[in-house]
């Protein structure tokens, strides 16, 4: 018997639904945040990819050469497709620009339950604004578009890889700390200390900078950072989109996090994840934040940051916390009792069909039953 692939999924009927009612609802959210849709292809040149992650990429992205003897990749992502898209088309459109995108996206992941090789992601890119106010609308978007779907628990964090960044001057770790970033994305503070102590930092300036990339009290990293103008300056950068958050979105559920540095290779300054803590692992929702690809992939530089929501793990999300996925109700309900009554019932049922269709309403009509009835 032929199974899907590993790592993929069939959806039925029933999970379709739950899929567009999510997708539905979310393009409202981003249409009523001025955003309009982009739509870029599945498969890209490779080169997109590895320009932008570098070859260590290729171990984690399904890519092939075509008939035409050209090397192609399946997206990972839509960040570095939008951007090349902006670049190709969009670069004359007047700023800030909004894009807003559902697709799905292949990696070579080791599947398990949130973490599939084919999955499907909502997302967006903002171009040319990086204000404090910007971030700020980013982040409630984020926030808004998991609230309006149903989501109750959810939680944001906050980093910032500039400060990361001064810090690993401070404390004089090579190579832009290469070894110590992956090892900070995933928590592994006991390796990173043994890292940390064999280049040459010292127990106790290795135990406070694991110490401070777990703490969300502003004035424990200020007072840490205090010698380093740049990192003093993104640090209020930060607090003034918080302010913003609390006091203008009213959004209180959110932390101060620098060891949020997020996996991919293009982000700076101010970084982002949205967490659904009943989901155990695989709980990421969201993750994003600024970064720089335009000048990368040839445009004239302008800020730009975005995030992406993961479709399937917010219906895990939604799932756990037992909310009630509207269903679909059926609204007319057509049965010819006869055979004489079929030919009138099919014109009713065309005849509601063409009067109803704007209103999305659902006319069911019974044919088989006539056969039995008669
Ligand atoms: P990302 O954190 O790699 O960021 O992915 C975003 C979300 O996609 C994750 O938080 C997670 O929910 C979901 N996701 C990732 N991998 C899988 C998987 N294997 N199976 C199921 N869900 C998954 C990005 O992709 C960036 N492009 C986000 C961004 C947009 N940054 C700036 N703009």
């Amino acid at each position: 018997m032929f199974q899907a692939p590993r790592g993929t999924r069939d959806f039925t009927p029933d999970e379709m639904e739950k899929r567009r009612y999510i997708e539905k609802n979310m393009t409202s959210t981003f249409l009523s945040f001025g955003y309009g849709e982009i739509q870029t292809p599945t498969f890209e040149n490779i080169e997109l990819f590895t320009a932008t992650s570098g070859d260590a990429i290729l171990n984690e992205i399904y890519d092939f050469t075509d008939k035409g003897g050209r090397e192609l990749a399946l997206r990972p992502e839509l960040t570095a497709p939008v951007i090349r898209c902006y670049v190709e088309r969009l670069q004359m459109e007047p700023k800030p620009l909004k894009l807003f995108y559902f697709g799905n996206c292949y990696r070579y992941d080791r599947p398990q339950k949130g973490r599939y090789r084919e999955f499907r992601q909502a997302g967006c890119e903002v171009i040319g604004v990086d204000t404090t106010e910007a971030i700020a609308e980013l982040l409630a978007l984020a926030f808004t578009l998991l609230k309006n779907i149903g989501l109750k628990n959810v939680h944001i964090n906050i980093g910032n890889l500039t400060i990361i960044s001064a810090i690993f001057k401070k404390l004089n770790i090579q190579k832009d700390g290469q070894i110590e970033l992956p090892l900070i994305d995933k928590s592994q503070f006991d390796d990173l200390k043994v890292s940390l102590q064999d280049s040459g930092v010292c127990e106790k300036d290795a135990e406070q900078f694991i110490r401070i990339l777990q703490t969300s009290e502003i004035n424990m990293i200020r007072l840490f950072i205090a010698d380093d103008p740049d990192a003093i300056q993104e640090l209020k950068i930060m607090e003034t989109v918080i302010d913003l958050l609390k006091n203008a979105f009213h959004i209180k559920e959110f932390d101060i996090k620098l060891s949020i540095v997020r996996g991919l290779d293009y982000y700076k300054g101010l970084v982002f994840e949205i967490d659904a803590p009943m989901l155990g692992a695989e709980k990421q929702l969201c993750g994003g934040g600024s970064y720089d690809l335009v000048t990368l992939f040839g445009g004239s530089g302008v800020p730009t940051s975005g995030f992406a929501i993961g479709f399937d793990r917010t219906i895990l999300a939604l799932e756990a916390e037992g909310f009630i996925f509207p269903t679909s109700k059926l609204d007319v309900f057509i049965i010819p009792v006869n055979q004489d009554m079929l030919p009138a019932s099919i014109e009713i049922a065309q005849q509601l069909l063409r009067l109803l269709s704007s209103y999305e309403t659902k006319v069911f009509l019974l044919i088989l039953i006539c056969s039995v009835v008669v």
